[in-house]
C-alpha cells in the first residue's frame, strides 16, 4: 500500500528571503573546469566568444546562476593575479601544485574571468590569495578590478585594455586556510583575515563584501574565534565597535559515499546501502548548518554576519583512466538527490545563509556540466537547479510534516525518506519534494493554509536506476518531464512521489 505523508504549509505567513546567492557556483583551475570546460581558446574549433564557450554560457544563463567563485580552493592560495593579465605570451607559467601537478600558463586570468561573468550575466565572488600571497597584492588586486581614476593599478588596467572599473562584491579572504590555504591555527587565521579585510578597499562606490574562510564540516570553534575577532559591537574583542572588517564567515562540507578521503566510492558503481549511506551523509548538512548558525547566533543575533557554504557536493573516486588530480566524475540521479536534499536545508536556514557554492561547475565533482570535445551533457544536478530557479529571492515558508514519512535505517539514524521544502512570490508557490526511497513510491498531501492555491504545475527528475546519467550519446536519460496526478481540492495539494525521485510543484496563489 501506498504511504500517504500528510504536511502543512502557511502560505500567508512567509519567513526570510531565500537569498539567490544560495544557488551560486563555482570554478576553479583544476583539472578540466577552466580549461577545457569554460575556456577554450580563441582558436578552437568549438563556438566561443574571446575562447569562452557558448554552449556552457547559455547552458548557465538558463539556469541563472547568481555568482561564480574563483580561481579556488586550493588554487587560490597559490595564485598571484599579476601573472594572469597582459598579453598572453608574455604571462608567466606556474606549477598547479594541488591539481595534477600540471603547468598553469595563465591564460585565463583577471579579465577572461571578469569576461565570463558579464557573459553570463553573474556576480563575480573573488578568491583572494592569503596563504602565500601578500597583503599588498590582495589590496592591489582590489585597486585593480575596482578603482575608475588615474590611480597605479586602474592606470594598469586600462593599459591592459579595460577603461571602465568592474563591480565586484564578493570578497573571499583565503581558502581552507586549517589546510591547503596555509595550515593555520583559527587565532592565526583570524589575525590574517582582519589584515586582509582592512586593506582590501572599497573604492568609489564599490563595496566589497568580504568573506572570511571558515572551517572544515562541524569545526565550530573556527566559527567561534573568527565571530570572537569581529567588532565589539557584536560581543568580539576587538577595540573598535562596530569595526567589522569582513562581513561573512563561509565553511565547506562535502557529500562522500565511502568510508573515508582514500575510498570515496564511485560515482556510478554503487548497491543501495551504499547509496543511502550517500544520503545520510547529505542531510547532515543541515545539522552542521545549524551548528555554526547557533554560534553565530551568541554574537550576532541580529544576523548581520553572514554565513557561506562557499563549497559543497558529492565527492567520489575519479572516473576510471582519468588523472587523479583532475576530479572528475560521472553525476547520476543519485547526485541530484544530494542537491535537492540540500536545497530543503538552504531554504529552511535562509535567515543566516546568505550564499552557497556548489563544487563545482563544470568538468569537476558534482557538476552541473560535463564536456567531451564539442559536446556538452547537462547533468542530473543541472536539471535540480533549474527546477528550484524560481526559489531564488523567494521568501521561504516552513513546511511541517505531520505525520512521520517512512524512514530508513542507516547506521544507528533513521533517515526520514520524505523531506521537502517551500517558498513564495506575491502570486505563486513553489514547493520542492523529494521521495529518496530506493524502491517505494509515496503519496503527500499537503494543507496550504491560508492561500487559495490555483491549478498546480509538476515537473519530476527521476530514473528506472539509481545510478542513471546522461552522456554525450544520451544527453536526455536524466531529464525533467511533468508530472501527472497532481490535484488541489479543499485546499490541500495530493503529490504522488514515485520512488528515487525530485519534485517541484508550482502553484499559483491568491
Ligand atoms: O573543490 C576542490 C577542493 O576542495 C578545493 O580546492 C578545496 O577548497 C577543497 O578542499
Amino acid at each position: 500500500t501506498l504511504t500517504t505523508v500528510r504536511g502543512v504549509i502557511d502560505v500567508d505567513l512567509p519567513g526570510p528571503r531565500i537569498n539567490r546567492h544560495i544557488y551560486g557556483h563555482f570554478a576553479e583551475h583544476l583539472g578540466r573546469c577552466i580549461y577545457d570546460g569554460f575556456f577554450v581558446g580563441e582558436d578552437s574549433p568549438i563556438p566561443n566568444e574571446q575562447g569562452i564557450r557558448l554552449d556552457v554560457v547559455e547552458a548557465l544563463r538558463a539556469v541563472a546562476i547568481p555568482n561564480l567563485r574563483w580561481p579556488g580552493g586550493c588554487f587560490a592560495d597559490e595564485y598571484h593575479w599579476r601573472d594572469g593579465i597582459g598579453p598572453r605570451e608574455q604571462r608567466p607559467r606556474m606549477v598547479n601544485s594541488h591539481w595534477g601537478d600540471v603547468v598553469e600558463d595563465n591564460s585565463f586570468g583577471t579579465h577572461e574571468f571578469m569576461q565570463l561573468c558579464e557573459m553570463l550575466g553573474t556576480e563575480p565572488y573573488v578568491s583572494v590569495n592569503v596563504g602565500s600571497g601578500t597583503v599588498r597584492a590582495a589590496s592591489e588586486w582590489a585597486e585593480y578590478l575596482t578603482r575608475d581614476d588615474d590611480s597605479p593599478m586602474a592606470s594598469l588596467r586600462r593599459a591592459n585594455g579595460r577603461d571602465k572599473p568592474w563591480s565586484v562584491r564578493f570578497w573571499g579572504l583565503g581558502n581552507e586556510p586549517w589546510g591547503c590555504g596555509g595550515g593555520m591555527r583559527p587565532e592565526q587565521y583570524a589575525e590574517q583575515a582582519r589584515t586582509f579585510g582592512t586593506y582590501s578597499r572599497d573604492h568609489g562606490s564599490n563595496k566589497l563584501y568580504r568573506i572570511a574562510a571558515g572551517g572544515n564540516d562541524d569545526n565550530y570553534r573556527w566559527t567561534e574565534v573568527l565571530m570572537k575577532a569581529l567588532g565589539r559591537k557584536l560581543g568580539g574583542d576587538i577595540a573598535a565597535e562596530g569595526d567589522n572588517t569582513f562581513q561573512a564567515i563561509s565553511f565547506h562540507h562535502y557529500t562522500l559515499s565511502g568510508s573515508s578521503w582514500s575510498q570515496k566510492g564511485s560515482a556510478t558503481e554503487f548497491d543501495v546501502d551504499n547509496y543511502y549511506w550517500t544520503m545520510a551523509k547529505a542531510v547532515d548538512v543541515e545539522r552542521i548548518l545549524a551548528g555554526h548558525a547557533r554560534v553565530m547566533d551568541v554574537y550576532d543575533p541580529d544576523k548581520t554576519i553572514g554565513l557561506v557554504l562557499d563549497e559543497w557536493g558529492t565527492w567520489f573516486d575519479v572516473e576510471p583512466g582519468t588523472n587523479p588530480g583532475f576530479l572528475f566524475q560521472q553525476n547520476t540521479l543519485r547526485d541530484a538527490l544530494v542537491a535537492g536534499l540540500h536545497f530543503d536545508a538552504f531554504h529552511r536556514h535562509a535567515d543566516r545563509l546568505v550564499m552557497a557554492n556548489l563544487a563545482q561547475t563544470v568538468n569537476v565533482l558534482q557538476a552541473m556540466l560535463l564536456t567531451d570535445g564539442e559536446a556538452l551533457v547537462r547533468t542530473p544536478t543541472y536539471h535540480v537547479f533549474a527546477m528550484n530557479r524560481d526559489h531564488q529571492d523567494a521568501e521561504s515558508l516552513s513546511l511541517r510534516f505531520t505525520t512521520p514519512a517512512p524512514v530508513h535505517r542507516v547506521a544507528a539514524t533513521d533517515l526520514p525518506t520524505v523531506t521537502g521544502s517551500a517558498s513564495r512570490t506575491a502570486d505563486r508557490m513553489l514547493i520542492s519534494l523529494t521521495n529518496l526511497h530506493a524502491d517505494e513510491a509515496a503519496e503527500v498531501e499537503l494543507d496550504l493554509r491560508g492561500a487559495t492555491p490555483g491549478e498546480p504545475v509538476a515537473t519530476v527528475l527521476t530514473a528506472d536506476a539509481l545510478n542513471a546519467h546522461n552522456t554525450p550519446q544520451n544527453p536526455d536519460a536524466v531529464r525533467p518531464r511533468p508530472l501527472p496526478g497532481v490535484t488541489v481540492a479543499d485546499g490541500v495539494l495530493r503529490v504522488p512521489l514515485p520512488p528515487h525521485a525530485f519534485v517541484t510543484v508550482a502553484v499559483p496563489v491568491g
